[in-house]
């Protein structure tokens, strides 16, 4: 396992540098929350469920470096850690869920002294880490079933152990897959402009043993039509309750090729993925991003900078292109109703809290 994140008992984060892998694996140490928005914002952490798990370590070291004995300053500051952390990147629901988890225990707790307050944080913390590594697993584990003894799938961006808690989502099912003796072969697309696919996922692939080609985004049409792909799973990065997926751009253009040509789409994402207020994907924001990510390749320039660049993150993926999608619930096929199904995640959530509690 990548070890990608570690909260340690001097209250720094330590983090694997995403932005400089594969050439180098550089391990970045902070005390700051300003640092972990920081970092999350220019990608050095990505992956949603992984900036979420980065946020919330963000505010318990947000609090426990701030000194007070006054608690209305104490109140003032937590809002305004979580706030800066909630401004770090818009997308992905996984952020929010994780810092309205460490509100939700700061309210509840509000009246205890500062250091109980602290550790209760603290706890809440390892808790959206270890639950997301358990949500993984059975991700991999309900995926898996779609998949073949011998397949080619094509993925986008990065979803695995960089992304996530635990082993990914839909690079999860490849490497559950595969450690159930199947014989998977991916195709990984480059993932413009900021390369998770050549760079991370390849990574990953190589480190995993899985075998795998990169491909430039472009090539995916084709190869769907020369029958090289048996299917396509990408991740999430915010899911509505009709089942519209926002993903990495490139997995819309990525799901109408997969329609065209007849082969399976599938999403792979946990329910903290899901945004169950609002209906459609229409109202996820698509962060848009620096124009230098296009026109700079590790900070060299490679076009004009008086040339106007358009640089969306991420794409809607319509739910009629959609084949499944699968959580650690269960495998969901269209028509998608997420709505219905909000307490059967928390409650889904809750048993895995009383289970790790049980065994700690
Ligand atoms: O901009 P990034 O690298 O954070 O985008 C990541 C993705 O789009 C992933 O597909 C998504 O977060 C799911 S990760 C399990």
């Amino acid at each position: 396992m990548i070890d990608k994140l570690e909260y340690t008992n001097k209250h720094e984060l330590i983090y694997l540098d995403q932005t400089l892998l594969p050439l180098k694996q550089k391990y970045q140490k902070t005390k700051s929350y300003k640092d972990v928005a920081e970092a999350i914002q220019k990608l050095r952490i990505r992956g949603a469920p992984l900036i979420g798990i980065a946020a919330a370590y963000g505010v318990v070291m947000g609090v426990h470096h701030y000194k007070t004995e006054n608690r209305k300053n104490f109140e003032i500051h937590f809002y305004k850690v979580t706030e800066t952390l909630r401004n770090s990147r818009p997308t992905a629901k996984n952020l929010f869920y994780a810092l309205d988890r460490m509100t939700k225990v700061f309210e509840e707790n509000i009246e205890k002294e500062f250091y109980e307050i602290e550790d209760l944080l603290l706890r809440e913390a390892d808790a959206v880490f270890d639950e997301d590594a358990e949500l993984c697993k059975r991700i991999g584990v309900n995926g898996s079933e779609l998949l073949g003894e011998k397949m080619t799938v094509l993925t986008h961006c990065n979803t695995g152990e960089l992304a996530t808690g635990g082993i990914g989502t839909a690079l999860g099912i490849i490497y559950t897959a595969k450690n159930q003796g199947k014989e998977i072969f991916v195709y990984a697309d480059e993932t413009r402009p900021m390369l998770q696919g050549s760079r991370l996922t390849a990574f990953e692939l190589y480190e995993n043993g899985i075998e795998f080609d990169i491909i430039t985004d472009s090539m995916a049409a084709m190869l769907m039509k020369e029958k090289l792909i048996d299917c396509v799973i990408v991740g999430a990065d915010r899911i509505a309750t009709n089942g519209d997926v926002v993903n990495k751009v490139g997995s819309y253009s990525l799901a109408v090729n997969a329609s065209f040509h007849k082969i399976p789409f599938y999403a792979a994402a946990p329910g903290s993925t899901i945004d169950f207020d609002i209906s459609t994907g229409e109202e996820i924001p698509i962060e848009e991003r620096d124009p230098e990510e296009i026109t700079r390749v590790n900070g060299e320039k490679i076009t004009s900078d008086k040339y106007n660049v358009m640089n969306p993150a991420f794409d809607l993926v319509p739910n009629e292109l959609i084949t499944a999608i699968i959580t650690e619930y269960k495998i969901h096929y269209p028509p998608y109703n997420f709505g219905s199904l909000k307490h059967m995640f928390q409650s889904y959530i809750q048993t895995l809290r009383n289970e790790q509690e049980d065994t700690e």
